[in-house]
């Protein structure tokens, strides 16, 4: 039976049922994050947990629980549901109130919800690359939020869908800032660049694992926007997210990047965040 976590308790899937007052329902008041596990092991679960509690501070959600309860009960949703390759979702919205656009005055309780999912890795991706289109970025200036307010991010996702391409590249007047749930990177020489971390973009777990193999391996990182030219003119682009790895960008708008071919550095890098996972997480089996 799939068991999820609902404010504290696992109980089936089927009984996890949401007020129509919640906040997270009407107003999309709350924040979330997502981790992968490998081998039946959560990738980064501190690095996810405290970019949660950073962004639950930054919007005044009170969370009750500790980084290391929280790790607890997750290590026990994933046993409980037998997950081996997959992601765990969790959210917390600031709870159940008469509605009101203010946050309520009294008490009120976030919340929790945590469920599992079985998901590969994306092989074929990682291996081929995927195809991108450019889309104005119409989001608000607060996206180092983890916000459940994704509607700008899905707007601009569905745009990537109808035009058959995989993500989203957005830009804010002449800049590149990220895609629609990922950060987008560029390739020159020896060199690899991508959005500074500030209000504009999301500051991936992803992205700072890679900067931080970057950094351990002598591969020169540039933290600064980079306009559409840059992107178009790039050696190599690619895309890093949680659940999408260090996934090669193959086509722009439909422009090949480079030849259309997988690049060397987004090769490297691939390997060393392979890496990074079996020494967190043992052998991966796909
Ligand atoms: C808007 C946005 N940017 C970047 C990312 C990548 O973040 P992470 O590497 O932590 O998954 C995501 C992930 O969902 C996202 O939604």
């Amino acid at each position: 039976m799939r068991m999820v976590l609902m404010n504290g308790e696992f109980i089936p899937r089927e009984q996890a049922k949401v007020d129509i007052e919640d906040r997270g329902y009407q107003f999309g008041d709350g924040i979330y994050e997502v981790i992968r596990v490998y081998n039946g092991k959560m990738f980064m679960a501190k690095e996810h947990l405290e970019r949660l509690s950073a962004s639950s501070e930054k919007i005044g959600i009170a969370i009750s629980y500790s980084i290391s309860e929280l790790t607890t009960l997750l290590e026990e949703l994933i046993a409980k549901n037998s997950l081996s390759t997959g992601i765990i979702y969790m959210q917390f919205t600031r709870g159940v109130s008469p509605r009101n656009h203010s946050y309520p005055t009294e008490a009120v309780t976030p919340t929790f919800v945590a469920y599992t999912k079985m998901l590969n890795r994306p092989l074929d991706n990682l291996e081929n690359g995927v195809s991108t289109i450019t889309v104005e970025d119409i989001r608000w200036s607060r996206c180092d939020i983890k916000s459940l307010n994704l509607l700008g991010n899905v707007m601009a996702k569905q745009k990537a869908t109808e035009a058959d391409c995989y993500e989203s590249i957005q830009y804010r007047e002449l800049s590149v800032t990220e895609g629609s749930s990922s950060n987008i990177w560029i390739v020159n020489g020896e060199k690899i660049q991508t959005h500074e971390a500030n209000q504009f973009i999301l500051n991936g777990i992803t992205r700072q694992k890679i900067i931080q193999l970057c950094g351990e391996n002598g591969i020169e990182v540039e933290e600064k926007a980079f306009s559409i030219e840059d992107l178009i003119d790039a050696d190599e682009v690619f895309l890093s997210s949680t659940t999408s790895e260090v996934t090669p960008i193959v086509s722009v708008n439909n422009v090949p990047v480079k030849e259309g071919k997988v690049g060397e550095m987004t090769k490297k890098l691939q390997n060393l965040f392979v890496e990074a996972i079996i020494s967190e997480c043992g052998q991966i089996s796909n």
